[in-house]
């Protein structure tokens, strides 16, 4: 039996532990986090984050061979290998504030992993962190002058988040990065072994420590700018006659290009695409890359303006201003089917729309109240409201901002009868039947392109 700890029951560590302790049942998984209310949440059956088919891994393996704890010193004590999913943020303060990462809690976690080992250990970087991370982490962890060894691997996550347990379950690749030392490689070994319990052995990449860091920042880097590219065309549909839907399903049937990513939108949100490609943005200016460092930062500087766009179209359609007029939001989350609201475009938005003074309702099957909790500065302003069609009852218009399944099979007629006229639509996710809505009466706008309006052009 190995005894495996994951530091940090967030979204990474909360959705990939279940997964292991459901593949290796021989083995001990336990979940700490300083968080004590987290935590009892994981114990309790209002587990602390949405995710489909998380709660039912949890459920088989709580209990078993899968244990949640606030006791982070004596789970430390106890462990084989140790998993660190702690939060990275962009650092706010100091050198390197708004692009690099802040890595205090890292460096407090490597600090007391060390403190409470008394055997050597593998310990895991599972969050994203600035390339050379894992070498700062080496060193604090074997300065010890206690013959404790530590190996450190990097196994970055490329979990998205909705489809979790769907990617950890049948991953298109697993990566381990470490060093290329005899101990090295069998903490490799170890841990490839573990995802050999369900990963098919030719999806599991084994790279060194860097390739390693630097892969997961690369890979949402690229993802992030397939949005931005797109993104970034629809704008230029939306002046022409071109339909980014049609340009997309044109340029996605070239094999070389693919279709996955390329649907156009108010913008991409999540906790990692912004933090990771400033993180890239960093590391290229600090190796004397300004050139590389612009590129790229450049796929961020994108999407503020998608979200910029999005809501200044909206108040030139309204007549050029929306204030005291009524407006519901559809969707607070950075996408569908999850609670996250981290770098959601949909409070971009929000926070515009209120520079403007417009009314706001905002309406999310599952995210109302983290978005709460991230617009608690602009106090009575916002109106939360769990059911949508209430939140359009006297509305002058609606944004979909997440693309929730449910918000294409509401009944449009009802809705539109209870609006002020003239109605407006602001598709943000062009998720809608835009035809059938602009037949009932509404003045539909959607991303990329052109407008269904009775209204004749202000501009
Ligand atoms: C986080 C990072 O955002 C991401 O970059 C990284 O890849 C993985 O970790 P996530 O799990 O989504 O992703 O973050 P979050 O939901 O904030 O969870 C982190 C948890 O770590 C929190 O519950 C926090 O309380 C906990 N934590 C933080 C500790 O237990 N100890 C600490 O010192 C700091
Ligand atoms: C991402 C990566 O996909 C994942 O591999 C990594 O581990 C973490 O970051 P996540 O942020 O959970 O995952 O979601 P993702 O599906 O990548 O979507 C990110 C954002 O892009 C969302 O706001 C989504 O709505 C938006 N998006 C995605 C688009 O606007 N258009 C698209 O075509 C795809």
């Amino acid at each position: 039996m190995t005894n495996i700890l994951c530091i940090g029951a967030g979204y990474v560590g909360g959705s990939t532990m279940p997964v292991f302790a459901s593949h290796c049942p021989e083995d001990r998984f336990v979940v700490v986090d300083i968080n004590e209310a987290r935590i009892e949440a994981w114990q309790s059956d209002q587990l602390p984050i949405y995710e489909p088919g998380l709660e039912e891994i949890v459920r088989q393996t709580r209990g078993k061979n899968l244990f949640f704890s606030t006791e982070i010193n004596r789970n430390i004590a106890e462990a084989d290998i140790i998993f660190v999913s702690v939060n990275t943020p962009t650092k706010t303060f100091g050198q390197g504030a708004g692009r690099a990462a802040d890595l205090q809690y890292w460096e407090k976690t490597a600090r007391q992993i060390l403190e409470n080992s008394s055997s050597s250990k593998i310990v895991v970087e599972k969050s994203t962190l600035p390339v050379r991370t894992a070498e700062a982490m080496e060193r604090i962890l074997n300065s010890n002058g206690s013959g404790l060894h530590f190996d450190i691997l990097s196994n970055p996550e490329f979990l998205a988040e909705g489809t979790a347990i769907r990617d950890m379950q049948n991953p298109d690749r697993v990566l381990i990065g470490g060093r290329e030392t005899e101990s090295g490689r069998k903490a490799v070994e170890k841990l490839v072994g573990l995802y050999a319990s369900w990963v098919p052995r030719d999806r599991i990449i084994t790279t060194n420590l860097w390739s390693s860091e630097l892969s997961k920042l690369v890979a949402n880097a690229f993802l992030a700018q397939r949005i931005s590219s797109i993104n970034s065309i629809s704008a230029l549909c939306e002046k022409t006659e071109a339909n980014i839907s049609e340009v997309a399903n044109a340029i996605g049937r070239d094999d070389r290009i693919g279709r996955r990513f390329l649907q156009a939108s108010v913008g991409f949100g999540g906790s990692c695409f912004r933090k990771d490609i400033l993180n890239l943005v960093y590391l290229s200016e600090h190796y004397g890359l300004p050139e590389v460092a612009r590129y790229w930062e450049q796929v961020v500087l994108m999407n503020d303006y998608q979200e910029a766009r999005f809501a200044s179209n909206m108040v030139a359609s309204m007549f050029n201003t929306v204030a005291g007029k009524r407006i519901a939001l559809f969707g607070a989350a950075f996408k569908a089917n999850t609670s996250d609201t981290r770098e959601s475009p949909a409070l971009a938005v929000c926070r515009a729309l209120i520079e403007e003074r417009a009314d706001l309702v905002l309406t999310d099957p599952h995210a109302l109240d983290n978005a709460c909790d991230d617009l608690k500065d602009l106090g009575g302003r916002i109106t939360y409201e769990i059911d949508p069609y209430a939140a359009c009852k006297n509305a002058h218009a609606i944004a979909i901002l997440t693309e929730w399944p449910q918000y294409a099979q509401l009944d449009y007629e009802k809705i539109y009868q209870s609006m002020v006229k003239p109605a407006f639509i602001f598709d943000g996710r062009n998720l809608l039947d835009h035809k059938k809505l602009y037949d009932l009466g509404f003045n539909v706008y959607p991303i990329g392109k052109p407008p269904l309006t009775r209204l004749v052009s202000m501009g």
